[in-house]
């Protein structure tokens, strides 16, 4: 027998109905397919419905129409109860802001999703969280606050309380946007290999084009479609999203009194590697 993708998205859609009684359509026909130990990026400026479309992966939000299958089943048909079990079982989040507990050490913020679990993880929960803090390099910080902890070694305890539960799916929005590059890379590459480790499909979405390099495949998310970055209307509008900022240090820190636009233009294949720059939305 053929097995399912994980994720399958077919013309999905997400529209919300403004005060105006407008319709705001966000996401106008999804198609995607996603299998267990693919690692998939998503890259789209500020505003572009990033978020959106993750809520919906991760059955934290409804779609509008279309369909999203989970391992081949029909998420729509799903009680709350029931998506709620499927999302704690089979889903992990690795935010931008970490989004760790203070005032709990790095040991029981990633126990925490353990007490969910099933009665052989909860009985073991102290166990298993080591063993991930462990694995992510941080065996020796486990007893450590969070506000003691450099962001880089936040998002590692975050991984690695995404992961404890071995989820099937690993959903990250914008995992690096709090670091420094460096140390960004250096977690997306852990996320990578420990995703890979498990079998587990990775969707990160992220606006920089060089951690959307580090996945298998790429797509921009544009006017509420998909396309892949190849593709001809990608790297059209890429192009024109790069030529407002040319390079990372240019959207990371511009020396004052440097006009972005003072700065040479990238090369164009340039808008395939450099960071996509954020515009408020
Ligand atoms: N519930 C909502 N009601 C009205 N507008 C929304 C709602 N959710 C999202 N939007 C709008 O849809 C667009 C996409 O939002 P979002 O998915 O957060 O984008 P991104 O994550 O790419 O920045 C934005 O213009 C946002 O303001
Ligand atoms: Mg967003």
């Amino acid at each position: 027998m053929v097995n399912a993708p994980l994720l399958e998205l077919r013309d999905l859609r997400r529209s919300v109905r403004l005060p105006s009684r407008e319709e705001l359509h966000i996401l106008r026909g999804i198609d995607l397919s996603v299998e267990s130990g693919d690692h998939v990026a998503i890259v789209g400026r500020s505003g572009s419905g990033k978020t959106t479309l993750l809520n919906l992966l991760g059955l934290i939000d409804h779609q509008t129409g279309g369909e999203l299958l989970f391992d081949g089943l029909d998420v729509s048909r799903l009680g709350d109860r029931r998506r709620a079990r499927l999302r704690g079982a089979s889903i992990g989040f690795v935010f931008q802001q970490f989004n760790l507990l203070d005032g709990r050490t790095a040991l029981e913020n990633v126990m925490m999703p353990l007490m969910y679990g099933s009665a052989g993880q909860f009985w073991r929960r102290e166990k298993l969280a080591l063993e991930m803090l462990e694995r992510v390099g941080l065996a020796d910080r486990a007893q450590q606050l969070p506000s003691r902890l450099s962001g880089g070694e936040q998002q590692r305890v975050a991984v690695a309380r995404a992961l404890v539960r071995r989820p099937r799916l690993i959903l990250a929005d914008e995992p690096t946007g709090a670091l420094d590059v460096t140390t960004g890379e250096a977690v997306m590459a852990l996320l990578d290999e420990i995703a890979r480790e498990s079998e587990a499909a990775l969707v990160t979405i992220t606006h920089d084009l060089q951690v959307a390099a580090l996945s298998r495949r790429s797509f921009l998310l544009d006017e509420g479609t998909l396309h892949d970055v190849r593709s001809d209307h990608a790297r059209e509008a890429l192009s024109a999203t790069v030529g407002l900022r040319a390079g990372r240090e240019a959207v990371a820190a511009p020396p004052a009194g440097t006009a972005p636009s003072a700065r040479t233009s990238p090369p164009a294949d340039a808008a395939r590697t450099a960071p996509l720059q954020e515009t408020q939305a």
